[in-house]
């Protein structure tokens, strides 16, 4: 009986190796622990943990109005996005209210997306494409209070933070069923 615990554990180390099974790994196996690497530091955690739920919950402090956004959306999105958030040589960021449901359809961030908090989320972890990450929680309220403006969506005078970011609804907001429980 006493040989069927060392083939218990290399079994299992086996199963957590994508079983590479060689004489190596069977014998790392019967360490008291498994070499996984060293612990992520908090710190490296949370500047990856940046994920926005569609009501919000995860949004950071900070803040920024439409004019703000507007010299950032010059200096860091214009020259892909075009101006005014036209389109050209990368997607259009405005416009297309009311074409879903045409025979062309034009899907942008006003006409198509479900949730403000996205547009944080999204821009945030992924723009400028050539610099993700690189904009300070101020600039991405700054730049989707812009974009959410030039859509019609927000006042020209309009302040972003969590709170009001959280409270805006979407045109297309029923044009999507949710699965996400806490959002109506
Ligand atoms: C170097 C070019 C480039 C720059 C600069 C850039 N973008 Fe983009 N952006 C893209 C491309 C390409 C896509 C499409 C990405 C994809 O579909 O995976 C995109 C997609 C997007 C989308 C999603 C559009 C949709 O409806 O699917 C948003 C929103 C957006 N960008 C916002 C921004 C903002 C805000 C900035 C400035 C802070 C910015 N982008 C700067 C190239 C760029």
């Amino acid at each position: 009986m006493f040989m069927h615990k060392p083939l218990a554990t290399s079994a299992v180390a086996c199963l957590m190796a994508g079983c590479a099974s060689s004489p190596d790994t069977v014998a790392q196996s019967s360490s008291a622990r498994p070499a996984f690497g060293v612990p992520a530091p908090a710190e490296m955690l949370a500047s990856w943990d940046i994920s926005i739920a569609p009501d919000g919950a995860g949004l950071p402090p900070g803040r920024g109005s439409v004019q703000q956004g507007a010299a950032v959306y010059l200096q860091k999105c214009a020259s892909c996005h075009g101006e005014r958030g036209a389109g050209k040589p990368a997607d259009p960021l405005v416009g297309g209210a009311g074409s879903l449901t045409s025979k062309t359809p034009m899907r942008t961030v006003g006409s198509y997306w479900p949730y403000a908090t996205t547009l944080f989320d999204y821009t945030r972890r992924a723009m400028p494409l050539n610099n993700p990450m690189s904009m300070s929680n101020d600039e991405v309220y700054a730049v989707s209070a812009y974009l959410l403006f030039l859509n019609g969506i927000v006042g020209e005078n309009e302040q972003l933070d969590a709170q009001s970011l959280m409270k805006i609804r979407m045109p297309n907001r029923d044009g999507f069923v949710s699965n996400w429980p806490r959002v109506r």
